[in-house]
């Protein structure tokens, strides 16, 4: 059993059960606000909750501190503690991007014992539920947790906005706005110095903010993961990838873009690209560099040791015999001041969570369809990836495919 007895009375409330979170995979803009509206809403419910610190290590570890509604000590300091367990006030982080719990891409599933030892540690504490925040690796070992007896909730959270089962996923919202930023401030040094730039954003396997930030910042061209995955994916697991087939457009192609601006008397172009961009002409030189990049618990390669970006303007500065110049910008998105659309579905998603647990939902994600909060099965979210529709891309390529022609 766990050395520590959990309070039973918090400020005015009188507590009758606990419920523990964490924020597991990368950061997000929108993990504070879902955190602070899941506490609030739980001691609504006379529920109290444990933050579970760096994600599943923290189930682990035993590592957690008492999130209560505000801050227990008259200086507002959130320094303090009960029972000898320390207290964190979720009060006035909304905005904050990261997560007070802070996070980490432990995997369970590799660790031996993992999951039962998890398991173990949540029923020592007597907890009713665990809340899972995380993308669909942090969703995944909450599946399993799940099928191993854990009463596991989750919530989408992942600047990638690529979880299946859902139509957002918080974060997405911010590192767009950031990414539109930084693209259309670059812009300015591109004009003044005849310079062209390659802007690196995120996105695994799928090229939601490069494409979405990438258009809105008015960047000439950009490049996504599915124009290249839809030749190597599982035909019959993704038939939504089917018309990606038709479109021919590569880094050539962005080449043939830049070099008729030239023509044209536009020496600037900024591009942007995906951080999992490939494609069957830069393929060989990605692979060449990735083999020797360490990989994380869930065995992804370190992106930003690769820098796609890079290798992306190397590839034009070599073929147009021009100077080119890669900016990641994936940690400074990433890192953004929460967007108000973030904070304000997190707030939602924060107290649907609470919802799904008192409805006794297991095994559930709170999801957005059609601008609506549904639950949905976490396997939902497991064993595949929400690329960007081929429209998607299609209709934003309008954009600079004159350019191509004219
Ligand atoms: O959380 C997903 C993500 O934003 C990916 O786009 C990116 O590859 C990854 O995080 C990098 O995170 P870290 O370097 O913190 O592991």
């Amino acid at each position: 059993m766990y050395k520590h007895q959990l309070p039973k009375q918090i400020m005015n409330f009188n507590l009758k059960e606990y419920v523990g979170i964490l924020t597991g995979g990368g950061p997000a803009p929108g993990l504070n606000a879902t955190i602070q509206a899941f506490v609030y809403a739980a001691f609504e419910k006379n529920i109290g909750v444990l933050g579970f610190h760096d994600g599943y290590r923290g189930l682990l570890d035993n590592n957690f501190s008492l999130l209560v509604p505000e801050a227990l000590d008259p200086n507002r300091t959130h320094i303090s503690s009960i029972n000898g367990i320390n207290v964190i006030g979720v009060t006035r982080i909304i905005d904050q991007p990261g997560s007070i719990l802070r996070n980490s891409r432990t995997n369970l599933m590799k660790i031996e014992g993992g999951i039962e030892k998890a398991k173990q540690n949540l029923e020592n504490l007597g907890l009713k539920a665990l809340v899972c925040l995380g993308g669909d690796d942090t969703l995944s070992v909450a599946y399993e947790l799940h099928k191993n007896g854990v009463n596991v909730v989750g919530a989408p959270k992942t600047i990638d906005n690529d979880v299946m089962g859902t139509d957002y996923c918080f974060g997405f919202d911010t590192a767009i706005n950031a990414v539109a930023k930084f693209i259309r401030d670059l812009m300015w040094d591109a004009r003044s110095t005849n310079g062209v730039f390659v802007v690196e954003a995120m996105g695994r396997r799928a090229g939601w903010i490069a494409l979405e930030g990438g258009a809105a910042g008015g960047a000439h061209a950009i490049l996504i993961p599915e124009l290249y995955r839809a030749k190597v994916e599982d035909k019959e697991l993704y038939p939504e990838l089917a018309e990606y087939r038709e479109i021919e457009f590569n880094v050539d192609s962005v080449v043939e873009i830049i070099r008729r601006r030239i023509n044209r008397g536009k020496n600037y172009t900024v591009i942007c690209v995906a951080e999992g961009y490939t494609d069957e002409i830069l393929e060989n030189i990605i692979e060449q560099e990735a083999k020797d990049i360490e990989r994380d618990e869930f065995g992804h390669i370190r992106l930003d040791k690769l820098g796609v970006g890079k290798i992306v303007a190397d590839y034009i500065a070599e073929k147009l015999n021009i100077r080119t110049r890669a900016v990641q910008v994936g940690y400074l998105s990433r890192s953004s001041s929460t967007s108000a659309f973030d904070a304000y579905m997190s707030i939602n998603y924060g107290i649907h969570l609470i919802k799904l647990i008192l409805e006794g939902k297991y095994g559930k994600m709170v999801a957005m369809e059609h601008s609506r909060f549904v639950d949905k099965d976490l396997s939902v979210a497991v064993g595949k990836i929400r690329y960007v529709e081929p429209w998607r891309f299609k209709n934003v390529s309008k954009f600079w495919s004159w350019t191509l022609t004219g």
